[in-house]
């Protein structure tokens, strides 16, 4: 019988990076080949991101075009997994006439009967969130490299009252620790050098009595020689043990990605994120104390509903007190179903970009600052491969995950340690020499 092959685009968060790795690894268990070419695909797969509407638009786009390809050839299976598959639900089949099969995050294990229906003719839709399911016991399909991303814990149950997560994901589940040290021992001998344990809120995780702070020290005791790292964190729930393991493990990255949101109590009261800025800037400081090379990043919303002039100034302070390493910034959208969607949104577009861009600006300059105290300095690279833009030189991770790009010598590879010395910064690369 002819092998199909499946075709996967991803877009959205890691989280989704890694449940395209789960699904392929699913079909191809099942018997599918996976392919790159779009056009000689038997199955064509898209596996949304709902977090915003920019997000969902750029999405329907892309289904125009692959309309296209259908209507060329009607026998192509064409399908919508993750969020908007979840948020949308049969209005996806209905309305976009080409869409065979609608797969939400939990029902993944049915897309293989799905699919093989949909060759029939036969519409497919599974859009059930399950309390239990977490996938433990399905192997991601990876192609072999150096990074590899660990989904530990699925959904989330905080309800900030912006976010559609916790209705396209559902609520919190964790999987079994055993079956995660598993995952990095099997990672570790196929020569990956680095592993990043994902969940919507990790510091929630928890397996019969162990807790993140557990399972980040199992992980890292599986090979000193892998690089952990984590995402993301709740600045209510992040605990001193996990700060304390942090410092312990030699291996474990000393960097947080610690959404603040908003720098104004105000707002974060309405966007229910159930901390104060006095209990973030205190977290950072105790963070910084027990561990004193330790870096930050953040996410940033830019005009909640209400927020006025001087919340927004409260937010570019925060920016300056913590110094962030590095921030992913958002202006914000309302989505249906969350409680900030029955609040006006009534910062107007223009102001949301001006705000947006004020911010963007003071972070550049905050990471170029940041990176000019590098230079001179030691940091640890681990090796990636060719720098993008010059065969003659390398490109890497520091701890913090900075890139930094030094010449090319013919012991170093791809996976080995190096120390280099940084001579020279942008603000977002690091130049050096090896030492
Ligand atoms: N509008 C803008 N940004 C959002 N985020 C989540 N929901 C929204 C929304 N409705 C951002 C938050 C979150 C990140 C993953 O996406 O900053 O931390
Ligand atoms: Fe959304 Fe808040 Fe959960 Fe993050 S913690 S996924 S922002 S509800």
């Amino acid at each position: 019988m002819k092998q199909n092959s499946v075709y996967i685009e991803t877009y959205g968060c890691q989280m989704n990076v890694a449940d395209t790795e789960l699904v392929q690894g699913l079909l191809v268990e099942k018997g599918y080949s996976l392919t790159q070419n779009i056009d000689t695909a038997d199955v064509i797969l898209l596996n949304t991101c709902s977090i915003r509407d920019n997000a969902e638009q750029r999405i329907y786009g892309r289904l125009g075009n692959i309309k296209a390809i259908k209507d060329k050839d009607p026998s192509k299976v064409i399908g919508i997994l993750g969020c908007m598959a979840e948020r949308l639900k049969k209005d996806l089949i209905e309305e976009k006439k080409m869409v065979d099969v609608v797969v939400g995050p939990d029902e993944y294990r049915r897309l293989p009967e799905f699919i093989d229906d949909a060759f029939t003719g036969e519409k497919g839709i599974g859009v059930k969130l399950s309390r239990t399911e977490t996938y433990d016991d399905i192997l991601p399909y990876r192609e072999n490299g150096l990074s590899a991303w660990i989904s530990v814990m699925r959904g989330c149950d905080k309800f900030c009252s912006y976010c559609v997560v916790p209705f396209t994901r559902g609520r919190e589940r964790s999987r079994s620790l055993d079956s995660i040290k598993n995952e990095v021992k099997l990672l570790s001998q196929k020569g990956f050098r680095e592993i990043t344990l994902l969940g919507q809120n990790v510091n929630s995780y928890s397996d019969n009595g162990n807790d993140f702070a557990d399972l980040l020290s199992a992980s890292a005791k599986v090979d000193p020689l892998m690089r952990i790292r984590f995402t993301t964190s709740h600045p209510q729930d992040l605990s001193d043990k996990l700060l304390y393991t942090i410092t312990e493990n030699d291996n474990i990255c000393k960097y947080i990605h610690l959404p603040v949101q908003s720098g104004s109590n105000r707002i974060l009261e309405l966007m229910n994120r159930t901390y104060t800025i006095e209990h973030y800037l205190n977290l950072i400081e105790k963070a910084r104390k027990l561990i004193p090379s330790v870096s930050f990043s953040t996410d940033i919303i830019s005009g909640f509903p209400t927020e006025s002039e001087e919340d927004h100034r409260a937010t570019l302070t925060v920016m300056r007190q913590v110094e962030y390493d590095g921030a992913y910034m958002f202006k914000y959208s309302p989505r249906e179903g969350t409680k900030a969607y029955r609040m006006n949104d009534d910062v107007s577009e223009e102001v949301k970009t001006k705000r947006l861009n004020e911010i963007i600006d003071l972070q550049q300059s905050i990471s170029l600052t940041q990176n000019q105290k590098l230079i001179g300095k030691q940091e640890i690279i681990l090796v990636e491969g060719d720098s993008r833009k010059s065969s003659d030189y390398l490109s890497g991770r520091t701890d913090s995950n900075k890139v930094a790009i030094f010449p090319k010598q013919d012991n170093i590879k791809p996976g080995d340690y190096v120390a280099v010395k940084i001579n020279k910064v942008t603000s977002a690369t690091l130049f050096g020499d090896v030492i």
